[in-house]
């Protein structure tokens, strides 16, 4: 069954009658770029063909409801009045902190958010890097929009999406996930400035595929993690840097000259992290060139060079995805794969054409099966259109 006909259809039997709208908001891969976005570096990331679907209406009852098909729950809130920030409230987030975050974020705002009826669910992998969180974010708010009757600019929905994941979930992340989310097109990937938002789609090729391959290791991004110590660590490091460099803002400004100049001043783990910013950022415009020429080998070679730079300069790696990244980009007919999304578990992103797919997929499942004793799943991903209301 279409993911959309699954979700009229829970609508249907949960509210007993018809949605007014269906929502879709894509998951995305991220090509180059890992932990850039919240020093407002280069990304190089794409929408893809796997997305999360709402199916809603405007509530008669002035509490919100929402059914989670993927979860088999249903929770309700006060959109007028949302519960507090997680933090506040103690505890890990919940899926329902999604949908109830936007609606905090959104009246933090002054924006009118009406109670509604929702059914949601979806096709992407949960907490496996594909941003499955803020594609829930981003269907939500579209479908918010639709039935209240506000409209958002493309900037100000990932940014109230970046609001929820910052303020009420309570993860330090960067606008790179809802804003591909946002403005992926078909055919296409985006290079992003996540400092002045200016983006460029970069064409890419009919054939390709992504291969997204889980480690089935999952971590909570908001505790438990070094996430938020990673964006610390970059923040300290910029800090340390600034009485030599007063124009410095964040690591983004730094230039690799600079950065050899100043080593002595950052003591290991900042050293690390800073190179990686400054050299992941490189590899992002370096990597854009690349697509823009249609040469994928230059990009997979560039992916391989992230990978690194993730696991031993930014320490976001673990041997799930080293193995899964090492088997897929020395398979024969990959062009490179990388670590994608926050690192501490998840999955690998490798690229490689229509063709030559089904080899890589093989090849990286009984390397990974051999060390772990396990079979990983490989999700066979392809670019996808950005979120919007969907027809039926
Ligand atoms: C997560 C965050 C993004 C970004 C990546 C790492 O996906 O949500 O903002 O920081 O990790 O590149």
């Amino acid at each position: 069954m279409k993911q959309v006909d699954r979700v009229v259809d829970a609508f249907r039997k949960r509210f007993g009658t018809e949605p007014e709208i269906v929502a879709r908001a894509p998951g995305r891969v991220n090509l180059l770029g890992a932990h850039v976005d919240y020093s407002e570096g280069w990304v190089l990331p794409a929408a893809i063909d796997r997305a999360v679907w709402v199916a809603a209406r405007r509530a008669p009852r002035p509490r919100t409801r929402v059914g989670a098909l993927d979860f088999g729950e249903e929770a309700a809130f006060d959109a007028a009045r949302p519960e507090p920030p997680v933090a506040e409230r103690g505890g890990d987030a919940a899926w329902v902190d999604y949908p109830r975050g936007l609606a905090w974020a959104l009246r933090e705002q002054g924006v009118d958010v009406p109670a509604i009826e929702a059914a949601f669910g979806g096709d992407l992998p949960v907490g496996a890097g594909v941003s499955s969180s803020a594609a829930v974010e981003m269907a939500f708010l579209v479908a918010w929009e639709q039935l209240a009757g506000f409209r958002l600019s493309g900037i100000d929905r990932a940014q109230i999406g970046r609001t929820v994941e910052n303020e009420y979930v309570g993860v330090q992340s960067g606008i790179m996930d809802q804003f591909a989310s946002v403005h992926g097109r078909e055919g296409n990937a985006l290079l992003l400035d996540c400092r002045s938002l200016e983006h460029e789609l970069i064409p890419t090729p009919d054939d390709l595929v992504f291969l997204v391959a889980d480690t089935g290791v999952r971590r909570a991004l908001a505790s438990g993690t070094g996430f938020n110590d990673r964006k610390s660590e970059c923040f300290r490091a910029a800090d340390l840097l600034r009485p030599h460099l007063p124009e410095l803002s964040t690591l983004r400004d730094l230039e690799p000259a600079d950065l050899d100049r100043l080593q002595r001043v950052l003591k290991p783990p900042l050293d690390g992290r800073a190179r990686h910013v400054v050299t992941e950022c490189r590899r992002v415009r370096d990597g854009a060139e690349a697509l823009r020429r249609g040469d994928l080998h230059a990009l997979g070679d560039l992916m391989a060079q992230s990978h690194r730079s993730s696991r031993n300069d930014y320490e976001v790696s673990i041997e799930e995805l080293d193995v899964l990244q090492e088997a897929a980009a020395g398979a024969e007919g990959c062009y490179g794969a990388r670590l994608t999304g926050a690192g501490f578990g998840g999955c690998v992103t490798a690229i490689a054409s229509e063709s030559t797919a089904d080899h890589v997929r093989r090849q990286t499942a009984s390397a990974f099966e051999h060390r772990f004793g396990r079979r990983p799943k490989i999700h066979t991903c392809r670019v996808g259109a950005g979120a919007g209301i969907v027809g039926r």
